[in-house]
């Protein structure tokens, strides 16, 4: 079976619902709340594991109970927690807010995600039997360099989400096989507005990159290759939230099982689909069987 170790984030995600997302200084009224698992670490890791793989999550959960309500979470997805470390304080939160077209707002508190500063001797262990290491950037920049670079020297394929977007180190760019950003994300890294023409900036410091497009679907790029853009199912979304995430660890996993990139994208793409049609992040996430069967 293939094994994915995700070193990222796991946040209580506060979900308030309303018709429109409320603009500077504004308070606009909401219909529901509604708390639930997320985080893009963790996120990525239940993607991953309901699409198949074996999971194990390296980060931090807080000593609050969200912090066990997350790791309950994730040990009931089937995902391995023995090096998700508990610390003193309080867990991640995002505050999230989702209008009627499923759009959404986020804020994210790191708490304990904020003290994983730093590998410990069993991450690099557990990260070297990997087929492939997630990585996105809400845990402190010094981790996930010190993550991507423990793979890359272990031969494991590293998949970069780079969110919230942040000026990327070369040191991190120079240890990422695949990079993941959305097309707000892609702009940010590279100036360049365009999707193509920011895939082909970015193979400047990476091998190979996808871009997500949301409703539009997915474009993958990678050196000497021509480029693939793959659309998206048509559906009705309620709740994009973690709609990446989803995306990303069911393309790690399709890729890690040695699927050709149009499959791989396609396959990640369904999920995505399914995803946004279910509120919350983690919960919304679909199994294997529904991916195959869209
Ligand atoms: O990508 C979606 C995730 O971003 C949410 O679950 C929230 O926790 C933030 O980390």
């Amino acid at each position: 079976m293939t094994h994915i170790v995700v070193l990222g984030s796991a946040n209580m995600d506060l979900v308030a619902y309303a018709g429109r997302l409320p603009g500077p200084g504004e308070t606009v009224t909401g219909r529901d709340f509604r708390t639930a698992p997320g985080g893009k670490g963790a996120n990525q890791a239940v993607a991953a594991v309901r699409a198949g793989a074996e999971v194990s999550m390296i980060g931090a959960v807080g000593s609050d109970p969200y912090g066990s309500a997350l790791r309950a979470s994730l040990e009931s997805a089937g995902v391995d927690t023995d090096l998700l470390r508990t610390v003193e304080g309080p867990s991640g939160t995002a505050h999230v807010t989702v209008d009627d077209d499923g759009r959404n707002t986020i804020v994210v508190v790191p708490g304990a995600n904020g003290a994983v500063e730093s590998l410990l001797p069993g991450d690099d262990t557990l990260i070297a039997t990997a087929d492939a290491l997630l990585l996105q950037l809400e845990l402190p920049l010094s981790a996930v360099v010190e993550g991507a670079q423990a793979a890359r020297r272990h031969g494991v394929r590293t998949v970069l989400t780079p969110a919230p977007a942040v000026p990327l180190p070369p040191e991190l760019l120079g240890a990422t096989d695949l990079l993941v950003p959305n097309q707000h994300e892609a702009a940010a890294l590279t100036g360049i507005a365009d999707p193509h023409g920011a895939a082909e900036a970015l193979l400047r410091q990476v091998p190979q990159t996808v871009i997500t497009l949301g409703a539009a679907g997915s474009l993958h790029a990678a050196r000497g290759a021509e480029p693939v853009m793959v659309p998206a199912p048509e559906v009705d979304a309620v709740d994009t939230t973690a709609a990446g995430d989803t995306f990303t660890g069911v393309l790690a996993v399709a890729l890690a099982e040695g699927r050709p990139v149009r499959d791989a994208l396609a396959w990640a793409s369904s999920a995505a689909a399914l995803s946004v049609q279910r509120l919350g992040a983690a919960p919304a996430m679909p199994y294997r069987k529904e991916i195959d069967a869209l």
